[in-house]
């Protein structure tokens, strides 16, 4: 697998492939990569010939007080984790060769409406930062297909809207959620837990799943079901952010809706995870 830097090279060796007539998946992370991540490379690969992961920690998207200096750069082990996988590009930039004005005076990409609640709500700009780079990545790479996990429900959904709206002739495909064997959804910020955190963390999940029991056995108030799981979340020691029911387009769910996605974001002492669950 070769690694790019800059966006001459990328374009480059994209212009290559697409003289074969290559079909190529682009997959954007963060990087601190983990077998979710790896499972998008292999879907990237059922799809496309040619799979290209970006690894940038994208500034944009990150709040004043948040983790942007700690979050974890590992790039080293990323790229042995991706040359194992089967990726044939890893696009690994600086900030200033995404970013080369600041960034108060860069443009941006703004997605109304659906960025305003749940994590939009409780991390105001963060879906800007998102919608942002991912549209920089998609005009650099210029993909057939990108693909996503849909732990970051809400930045699917983002994601799927801005595509439309700007007329991307892109794939969008989201991925289930890889879970450790005691269901903790896998993050990059599992990472910051200390050992008794970790013990605590999949009370996340078991929340969710008590939810989705309970609609299944025709609980119809949601609003008091998640009042109840929020307060179960603060007895397994979490300092919930919020717990809802949503239609799968994310608009207020009423209790005859289907498909439902119930989304949660918790605080774990300095953490901040967050998870959800499709009711199909
Ligand atoms: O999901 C992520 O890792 C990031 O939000 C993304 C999509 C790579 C944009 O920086």
């Amino acid at each position: 697998m070769r690694q790019v830097d800059t966006i001459a090279e990328l374009r480059r060796q994209l212009g290559v492939w697409r003289l074969d007539g290559a079909r190529i998946a682009l997959v954007p992370t963060m990087g601190n990569l983990h077998d979710g991540h790896l499972r998008l490379v292999d879907v990237g690969r059922t799809r496309a010939d040619r799979v290209v992961v970006s690894v940038f920690v994208n500034p944009l998207q990150f709040g004043p007080g948040e983790d942007y200096d700690r979050y974890p750069r590992t790039l080293d082990r990323d790229r042995a984790r991706l040359t194992e996988r089967g990726a044939d590009l890893l696009f690994a930039p600086a900030v200033a060769e995404i970013y080369p004005r600041t960034l108060a005076e860069s443009t941006y990409v703004e997605v109304p409406g659906i960025t305003e609640t749940l994590c939009g709500a409780s991390r105001p700009g963060h879906f800007r930062g998102v919608a942002t780079v991912v549209t920089k990545l998609f005009n650099l790479v210029q993909p057939d297909v990108a693909v996503f996990g849909e732990k970051d429900y809400q930045q699917l959904q983002v994601i799927r809207r801005l595509t439309a709206d700007l007329n991307f002739p892109i794939e969008i495909v989201g991925v289930p959620i890889v879970r450790e064997p005691d269901g903790l959804a896998m993050s990059s910020r599992n990472g910051y837990l200390t050992p008794a955190e970790r013990a605590r963390a999949p009370a996340l999940y078991r929340a969710l799943c008590e939810a989705r029991d309970a609609i299944a056995a025709g609980e119809s108030d949601f609003a008091a079901l998640c009042r109840r799981q929020r307060e179960r979340l603060r007895q397994a020691g979490f300092r919930p952010d919020y717990f809802e029911i949503r239609r799968a387009d994310l608009a207020e769910a009423a209790p005859g809706d289907r498909p439902l996605v119930i989304l949660a974001a918790a605080w774990l002492g300095r953490t901040r995870l967050i998870d959800n669950l499709q009711v199909p």
